[in-house]
């Protein structure tokens, strides 16, 4: 960060590095919330670009279902996107959304780009939801370690939708070719 953005940042975040506000959360708890929410911004980002590349880069007999398939996908976790980005400026955080910050906190794996059949797409992305769902799951028990119900409650509505995105992906594998 350059000098003239400390300097900015200092001016409108208190010593924690929130933004006053009258939510009856503790500023303790907030600055944990907030950072969480900040790291499953970036693999949510991170998630959705993948996502979109499978869409554009799938090859195979079940191209337009798998192309198709993916866009719903990667448009599902977009919401999740600015639904976890607000979640942290309401408890008064700054949210870290841009592809590079992203790219810099994100801990998935890079997605593969020397596939194009539509089961490496697949088992590609399979891997990366099983992590993601895992992630998710585990900031629903930290949202609710915090006291903070709200939250928990949008980490839930993520999780119960990327297991089932796990789902529709693992469908795929679940019988025979
Ligand atoms: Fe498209």
């Amino acid at each position: 960060m350059t000098k003239t953005l400390t300097k900015k940042a200092e001016k409108s975040s208190g010593k924690n590095g929130l933004h006053a506000t009258s939510i009856d959360i503790p500023s303790k708890s907030r600055v944990v919330l907030v950072d969480m929410l900040n790291q499953s911004l970036a693999e949510t980002f991170d998630l959705y670009s993948q996502v979109k590349q499978a869409h554009w880069n799938v090859k195979g007999p079940h191209f337009y279902q798998l192309h198709t398939l993916f866009d719903d996908t990667a448009s599902e976790i977009l919401e999740y996107v600015d639904e976890l980005a607000e979640r942290a400026t309401t408890l008064g955080g700054t949210a870290r959304g841009t592809a590079r910050m992203s790219a810099d906190a994100s801990t998935l794996p890079e997605y593969p780009d020397d596939i194009a059949n539509g089961m490496d797409h697949v088992e590609a992305l399979i891997e990366r939801f099983a992590l993601y769902t895992r992630l998710t799951r585990e900031c629903i028990d930290k949202a609710t370690e915090m006291g903070d119900a709200d939250t928990a409650d949008l980490y839930t509505e993520i999780s119960r939708g990327v297991d089932k995105r796990l789902w529709f992906l693992e469908a795929h594998t679940q019988a025979a070719r």
